[in-house]
């Protein structure tokens, strides 16, 4: 089609592998998203959550920006400090939001700017079940994701959590971007295999980033 090669010569970086999910490989530099994990764990460690069921959440996460993602007894939210220490989340550093911010547009979600940014931590063997991200306040609003070390792969579901699934393996450095159509679709991450990175051992990290307030 020649739109589609118009769009392919505009940005050869990116690839839109459905209606509002688009992928950059080996987008971003490792070390400096690398760096940002250890800024934010310094400050408030990595923790496995609950469920508002009580369940422990199996990936553990901390978070930077004005607000962070939060689940407890008392509910999946945003929350302006850690419930547990009292501390404001480290903030989103100016350099890390204009790459989002322009990743963001490139992919045609002109002024997104990311508000809070939940890094996930997975062990070997830890999965991510099917979800939907709907704790931000707009919808129209992407989410831009980021990967390091361990690949893993994620999966796009529909509007139900079950089906078939768009696998999608992400390696260390690929910007995934989901908005539009896809906003809401229910995703989750394959259970980790057990594998090495030069860059995190036997982890993976994602950064999301996102527009919650
Ligand atoms: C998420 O859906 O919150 C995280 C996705 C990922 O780890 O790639
Ligand atoms: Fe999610």
């Amino acid at each position: 089609m020649m739109q589609n090669d118009l769009f392919r010569a505009l940005a050869p970086e990116m690839e839109e592998l459905a209606p509002g999910i688009v992928l950059f490989q080996l987008y971003v530099d490792e070390q400096k998203f690398m760096d940002v994990v250890k800024y934010a764990a310094a400050e408030i460690p990595f923790r496995h959550m609950v469920t508002p069921g009580g369940k422990k959440i199996n990936v553990a996460g901390t978070s930077i920006g004005k607000c962070g993602w939060y689940s407890d007894r008392r509910g999946y939210r945003y929350e302006p400090k850690d419930p547990l220490s009292g501390k404001a989340w480290p903030e989103i550093p100016d350099e890390i939001s204009t790459i989002i911010s322009d990743a963001a547009a490139k992919a045609g979600f002109q002024g997104f700017v990311a508000d809070s940014c939940f890094i996930n931590r997975y062990s070997p063997g830890v999965r991510l079940t099917a979800h939907i991200d709907q704790d931000e306040k707009d919808f129209s609003q992407p989410i831009v994701s980021v990967s390091l070390g361990v690949s893993a792969i994620f999966q796009l579901f529909g509007e139900s959590r079950g089906g078939k699934a768009l696998n999608i393996p992400l390696h260390s450095g690929d910007l995934l971007i989901f908005g539009g159509p896809a906003r809401r679709a229910y995703h989750g991450v394959k259970k980790l295999e057990n594998a090495f990175h030069p860059l995190t051992g036997d982890i993976r990290y994602n950064l999301t980033f996102r527009k919650a307030l």
